[in-house]
């Protein structure tokens, strides 16, 4: 485990002083003895002195304790895409967050960009660890004062579930368990979870509203689902409090253009539709193969529900505002409008002006024809409402990112060890 924050070189400086202070802590002349034990005591209070100043020295860390007035945020998986543009916002409000993440799929440089942004000490920090690790994650519970958590992490690609499916249940559903055991044994009250329209399977009726049943068909809605049955059954017995965020499909970035999504370029062939439009605008693919033109909509194509992440993050906060003990809130976070795949690509092709060649294939198997969300429930009750519907500019918006960031994020600076 590491944990970084400021300047990265500030707690070793520390700690090889402490050391060198400590060997020429040998004498032998007895006049001298005297001076020298002095010397050796002041340079041991410098050493202790610049500990304490390093954010790491438990003595001292402002994150291992709770401040009047002062909402400490774990959020877990902060290094990637959502995770990294909720940070963002939570500090821009003034919150504490520290970020878990074991950079599997996220970007250290997008935690790198966020510590430069807020600087100062007890803002931000950011733990490099693994959640299926329960001793670690305990650990990480017992060292800091967390007043509520925003669980991110996950592995999130339908196709790879299939494939892949106890990554999912061990990333999802297992490591969600280790959470809420944490919080359960160090006191933390306040939950909120990132689930998925998948949980939803494929439904009879839309628009999907709250009380749709849900019926998963693949393991990464299938261990989402469990996640937030664990989720539920423990609140009963407890009086945490817990929003659960049913997301539709997240695009877009920051509209400042300090973070963007950048997966893992292993990932791209499982990508979702935004990041293979870009690809085939950037000419890294040679363009764009849309699975299926003859469901019953009104253009043969899929119809989705497009949320823009900068809407996502902030469902997030209200949602923490208004978590109380003992309730629970489940809600759709979407634009409640469909949008076909055609409809996507033709606003991708506007927004990158690159004339994407588009090949029409056969149905993938699997897929619906129509998900969109009712977001009236969210609306009225925690007055959130997508601001950023116009997928256009939404679009627009990534893409200057993209385009300012081939290769991702700068790690030049590259991953501490
Ligand atoms: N992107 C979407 O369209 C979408 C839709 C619905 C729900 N979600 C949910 O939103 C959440 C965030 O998704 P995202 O798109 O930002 O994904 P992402 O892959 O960009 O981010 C997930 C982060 O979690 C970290 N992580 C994974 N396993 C970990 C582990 N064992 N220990 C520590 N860190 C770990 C990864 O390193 C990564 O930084 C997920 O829970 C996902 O299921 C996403
Ligand atoms: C991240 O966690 C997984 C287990 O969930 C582990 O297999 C993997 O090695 C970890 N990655 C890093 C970089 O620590
Ligand atoms: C998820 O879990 C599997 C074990 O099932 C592990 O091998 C893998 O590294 C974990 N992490 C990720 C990010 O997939
Ligand atoms: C709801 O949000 C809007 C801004 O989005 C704000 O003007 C309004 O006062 C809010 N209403 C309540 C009841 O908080």
């Amino acid at each position: 485990m590491l944990t970084t924050s400021r300047s990265r070189n500030q707690p070793r400086a520390g700690r090889s002083w402490f050391f060198s202070g400590m060997d020429c802590s040998v004498s032998r002349r007895k006049p001298q003895l005297l001076v020298k034990i002095i010397m050796v005591v002041l340079l041991i209070a410098v050493c202790i002195f610049i500990l304490k100043q390093t954010p790491g020295f438990s003595g001292t860390n402002v994150f291992a304790k709770h401040d009047f007035g002062v909402t400490h945020v774990l959020v877990t998986g902060g290094a990637g895409y959502i995770g990294s543009h909720a940070t963002l916002r939570l500090l821009k409000d003034s919150y504490r967050v520290t970020i878990v993440d074991n950079l599997s799929r996220g970007n250290i440089g997008a935690v790198q960009i966020l510590l430069k942004l807020f600087p100062e000490p007890g803002r931000l920090q950011f733990i490099f660890a693994d959640l299926g690790d329960a001793k670690v994650v305990d650990r990480i519970f017992a060292q800091n004062a967390f007043d509520a958590v925003m669980h991110f992490a996950a592995v999130a690609y339908v196709g790879e579930s299939t494939l892949e499916p106890l990554r999912y249940y061990h990333n999802i559903t297992s490591n969600t368990l280790v959470i809420l055991e944490s919080m359960a044994k160090h006191g933390v009250k306040t939950l909120i979870y990132s689930s998925t329209c998948a949980t939803y399977g494929e439904p009879e009726k839309m628009p999907i509203t709250e009380k749709t049943p849900q019926f998963p068909i693949n393991p990464y809605g299938k261990a989402k689902k469990m996640a937030e049955d664990m989720i539920l059954d423990f609140s009963k017995t407890t009086d945490m409090a817990v929003m659960i965020l049913r997301y539709f499909n997240v695009i877009g970035s920051d509209p400042e253009g300090r973070l963007g999504e950048a997966p893992r370029p292993e990932l791209r062939e499982q990508g979702r539709i935004s990041g293979a439009c870009f690809d085939a605008a950037r000419g890294i693919i040679p363009g764009l193969k849309v699975k299926g033109a003859d469901y019953h909509t009104r253009d043969g194509t899929c119809i989705r529900d497009y949320i823009d992440v900068t809407d996502l993050v902030d469902a997030h906060v209200k949602a923490l505002d208004k978590a109380r003990p003992k309730n629970v809130g489940i809600y759709n976070v979407g634009t409640g409008k469909g949008r076909s795949v055609k409809e996507f690509v033709e606003a991708c092709k506007k927004a990158t002006g690159v004339d994407i060649k588009v090949d029409y294939l056969e149905r993938r198997p699997g897929d619906y024809a129509e998900v969109y969300s009712d977001p009236s429930k969210i609306n009225k009750e925690l007055n959130w409402t997508a601001e950023y519907t116009d997928l256009e500019q939404s679009l627009r918006i990534a893409w200057r990112w993209q385009k300012s960031h081939i290769n991702g994020y700068d790690t030049s600076l590259n991953i501490p060890t």
